[in-house]
């Protein structure tokens, strides 16, 4: 299985990666979680995309595009990956087709903008993992704690509501024009043309993730 998340900021691409990931046993390939954890290692990218990254804008495509082929040469990805987060912007799409990087669906998660600053504000995210939580819509089982490792959680510095504003606002100008992009594509019954199936990724999350696998099994 190869396939993209599609959907704005918060609308629960990372919530969903999660299950899918375990599902179809591929690596998921979060470009924030890469960015978060050059951040954190300090390195020189790292530098430069946190003053993007907190101010809600995108890290450059050249980077971007750079980033995930080195990532597609490790051996967990022969066997599938889960595109989380990328691609944003029409060139890194048109990268990765160019690069004859194949995907089987695109899956896109419909959230109104309306729910999302909600959904930002009470995220609780486990830095080492990318695993995230809700305070009251999908809690750890430990008030602050994540499930798996027992480590504590911390918000993340983009979601402060102002942030949050801005990386919608980035989505609908720079992202949107790939659900067109990719439902286009998936019409047009070209050889190597992905699937496109859209989700609602409004309610509760169990939910959410029975439509995710039943649309990939189409
Ligand atoms: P990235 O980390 O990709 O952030 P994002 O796309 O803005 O998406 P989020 O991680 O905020 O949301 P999500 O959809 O994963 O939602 P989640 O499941 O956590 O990117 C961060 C930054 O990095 C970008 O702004 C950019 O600067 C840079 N960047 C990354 N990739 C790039 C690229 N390719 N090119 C250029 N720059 C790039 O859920 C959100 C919250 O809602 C959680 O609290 C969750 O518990 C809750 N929730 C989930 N599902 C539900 C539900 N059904 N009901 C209620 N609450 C729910
Ligand atoms: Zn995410």
């Amino acid at each position: 299985m190869r396939l993209i998340l599609l959907g704005a900021p918060g609308a629960g691409k990372g919530t969903q990666a999660n299950f899918i990931k375990e599902k179809y046993n591929i690596p998921q390939i979060s470009t924030g979680d890469m960015l978060r954890a050059a951040i954190k290692a300090g390195t020189e990218l790292g530098i430069a995309a946190k003053k993007i990254m907190d101010a809600g804008g995108l890290v450059s495509d050249d980077i971007m595009i750079g980033l995930v082929k080195n990532r597609l040469k490790d051996a967990d990805c022969a066997n599938g990956y889960l595109f989380d987060g990328f691609p944003r912007t029409v060139a890194q799409a048109d990268a990765m087709k160019d690069s004859g990087i194949h995907v089987d669906y695109v899956l896109e998660i419909d959230v109104p903008d309306a729910s999302i600053v909600e959904r930002m504000d009470g995220r609780r995210t486990h830095p080492a993992s990318g695993r995230s939580y809700h305070v009251k819509f999908n809690p750890p089982k430990v008030e602050g704690v994540d499930d798996v490792t027992g480590e504590a959680l911390i918000q993340r510095d983009d979601d402060k509501a102002e942030t949050v504003k801005k990386r919608l606002e980035v989505f609908h100008n720079q992202t949107e024009v790939l659900l067109g992009y990719y439902n286009d594509w998936a019409k047009s019954g070209t050889p190597g043309a992905p699937k496109y199936r859209r989700i609602s990724g409004v309610g509760p999350v169990e939910q959410i993730r029975d439509s995710a696998f039943a649309a990939l099994a189409e």
